[in-house]
């Protein structure tokens, strides 16, 4: 077997790329090694930015979030028992951002690029890449129960934190940056009417809470843990007074409680490599760089590498130029670094940190918490770093 791109991982990164790929006139496969259901089934992030929904839109799978996605203009940050406002849309001269849940942008991705045709292998096994520092890398994997070898001229690492990609890399080659969080999230899905029609970052004495959704009748809710909490460890009594607790107002109404239908534990750290690429692999999304969710940032930069990506590749393809391909991982880690410091603050500003001995930490976060309310300077840089920057 022979591509052009051979794409590991069926997530968001990967199947944009192979979108974009194919609008460009380029051939690919995706190897995927999670069966169709699963992928399709796994719930993570739920909140695009402009540029994210922009892409959906111009790769012609946007129909379907048109319709069910929930556009919002801001959203609300409560601390000391009161609710603040951000008014994202006013604060960035009209920007905006869509809750549709990252599950649901898999499912059209996948839909239609099987409706044209196009190959994704699902359950590909011990996939390994080879010969990356050469003209023609190749890919090997098993695929219903069959060995298989696909020569290519270029890898995607599109293939998560834990894939095989960025694994591939001879020791040596990349830095590493990173920072693991001392508190998890637990987060629940919910047939409850979200309470606010925006999303509320909450801090609080007990920890973190965000309220959420998925549509008018669905809740995505998420508390503040401690790392080594399981699952077990949290009946539905617990997780519905923890998030009144930590959500409700005095004067107003409280969050609705219903049946939890999903629920997990997340651990998450903010991670770099750098460079994102090494001979004829270039790494996309969570295979180069993580951040903690509390930013909404995560499937947002996957997508922002692969437009990178699929414009170096088209370059390459059909004008011939590599320049392109050669700055992509500095053009994509300028992005990177900017979502980078922005999930830091926003996660060490509302998060209660176990190891805040006097409070000073604590009294540091409430400072940083008015002034952002308070001042339309500090104000508009929360939002505009929300809705996300389009040039940094
Ligand atoms: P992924 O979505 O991880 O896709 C990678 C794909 O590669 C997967 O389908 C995987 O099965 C496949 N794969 C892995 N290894 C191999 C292999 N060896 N061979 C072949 N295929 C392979 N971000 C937010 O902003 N908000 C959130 O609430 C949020 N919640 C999250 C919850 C969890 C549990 C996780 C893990 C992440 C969450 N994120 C969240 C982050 C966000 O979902 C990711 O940033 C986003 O999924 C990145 O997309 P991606 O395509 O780069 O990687
Ligand atoms: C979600 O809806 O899952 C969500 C929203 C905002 C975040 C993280 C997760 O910051």
């Amino acid at each position: 077997m022979h591509t052009q791109v051979a794409i590991i991982g069926a997530g968001p990164a990967g199947l944009a790329l192979g979108h974009l790929l194919r609008r460009h006139g380029i051939e690919s496969v995706i190897l995927e090694h999670r069966a169709r259901a699963y992928v399709e089934g796994r719930v993570r992030a739920g909140v695009l930015e402009q540029g994210t929904t922009d892409l959906l839109n111009e790769l012609g799978v946007g129909e379907r979030m048109g319709r069910e996605g929930l556009t919002h203009h801001g959203f609300h940050l409560q601390f000391g028992g009161e609710r603040h406002r951000i008014d994202m849309h006013e604060l960035t001269g009209g920007r905006s951002i869509t809750v549709y849940g990252q599950q649901e942008v898999v499912k059209d991705l996948i839909a239609a690029r099987l409706q044209q045709g196009e190959p994704i292998l699902f359950e590909a096994e011990g996939v390994s890449l080879h010969g990356l520092d050469g003209e023609r890398p190749s890919v090997r994997f098993r695929h219903a129960g069959e060995p298989h070898e696909l020569t290519c001229d270029y890898v995607a690492g599109c293939d998560g934190f834990h894939g095989a990609s960025r694994a591939a890399i001879p020791p040596g080659v990349l830095s590493v940056y990173q920072k693991i969080y001392p508190f998890a999230w637990l987060g629940v899905l919910a047939h409850a009417a979200p309470a606010s029609d925006e999303l509320i970052y909450a801090y609080h004495e007990r920890g973190f809470a965000l309220q959420s959704m998925r549509s008018p009748s669905v809740s995505r809710l998420y508390v503040q843990c401690p790392l080594d909490d399981r699952i077990e460890q949290w009946s539905d009594d617990r997780i519905w007074s923890e998030l009144h607790a930590r959500l409700d107002l005095a004067d107003g109404p409280p969050i609705n409680d219903g049946a939890i239908f999903e629920r997990g534990i997340l651990s998450f750290r903010s991670f770099v490599v750098e460079p994102m690429q090494y001979g004829r692999l270039l790494l996309a999304g969570d295979a180069a760089h993580t951040v903690p969710p509390t930013g909404a940032k995560g499937m947002n930069l996957a997508i922002a590498d692969v437009r990178v990506l699929g414009a170096a590749l088209a370059a390459r393809y059909h004008e011939g130029r590599d320049d392109l391909l050669e700055s992509y991982s500095a053009t994509c880690l300028r992005r990177v670094w900017r979502a980078e410091h922005f999930s830091w603050y926003m996660t060490s500003m509302l998060h209660r940190f176990p190891d805040d001995d006097g409070g000073f930490q604590h009294q540091m976060q409430l400072a940083q918490l008015r002034y952002t309310v308070a001042s339309r300077a500090a104000a508009t840089s929360l939002a505009e770093n929300y809705a996300g920057l389009a040039q940094i």
